[in-house]
């Protein structure tokens, strides 16, 4: 995983409950790293597992809450990182369906060892986007922060429902549907 991730976990971390939070939990998480995170860096995902479980136990912050959160957040950081992903799709739903064939392509194109989910989607109808998440990472609850702000980011009313599709959270099926 790559660093950018646990760097601006750690900040959200230190934003939301303090310093001494994260300090406590980069300790207690015992990581292979030490917590020195660089972002061009790659780090072992179950680090981020690690420090996701200790944050969960010390605050009583559920962990998918924490993922959906992490995903509101680090839509900011795409966007400022990333404008041009951004402003090259006119409608949410352009993005959204983009973001295999041609954001996470160019992604990878960065970062070749970036570990990435994959999407498939489908538009039953106008007003309907389909987005089946696929991932060993089991992020979806991050997909679902991540899929509000691009909502919000298009300036786009809709309703998103969050079905699992696996018992072990590698498959989610969003279901994206506009309201007027
Ligand atoms: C400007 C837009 C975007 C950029 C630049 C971007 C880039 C990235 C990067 C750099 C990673 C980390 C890879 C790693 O650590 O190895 C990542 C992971 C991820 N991205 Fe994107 N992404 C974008 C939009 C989105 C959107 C809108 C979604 C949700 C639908 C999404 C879903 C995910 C998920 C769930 C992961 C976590 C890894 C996993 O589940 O396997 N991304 N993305």
């Amino acid at each position: 995983m790559k660093g950018l991730v646990f760097t601006e976990f750690l900040e959200m971390v230190e934003e939301r409950f303090g310093f001494e939070t994260m300090e406590r939990i980069i300790y207690e998480a015992d990581l292979p790293s030490g917590g020195a995170y660089t972002s061009v860096g790659t780090y072992d995902y179950g680090e981020m597992v690690s420090l996701l479980t200790h944050l969960s136990e010390k605050t009583k912050v559920s962990i998918p809450d924490i993922l959906y959160a992490y995903g509101l957040y680090l839509f900011s950081t795409f966007e400022r990182n990333y404008p041009t992903f951004l402003e090259s799709a006119t409608s949410a739903f352009d993005f959204l369906e983009s973001i295999e064939k041609y954001i996470h392509v160019e992604v990878r194109k960065l970062y070749p060892d970036a570990e990435l989910p994959s999407f498939s989607s489908n538009r039953p109808n106008d007003t309907t986007l389909e987005l089946m998440y696929m991932s060993e990472r089991k992020m979806g609850h991050f997909a679902l922060g991540l899929i509000e702000k691009s909502l919000e980011y298009y300036n786009e009313k809709a309703s998103v429902a969050m079905i699992p599709y696996s018992e072990d959270g590698t498959r989610v099926k969003f279901v994206i549907e506009k309201r007027n």
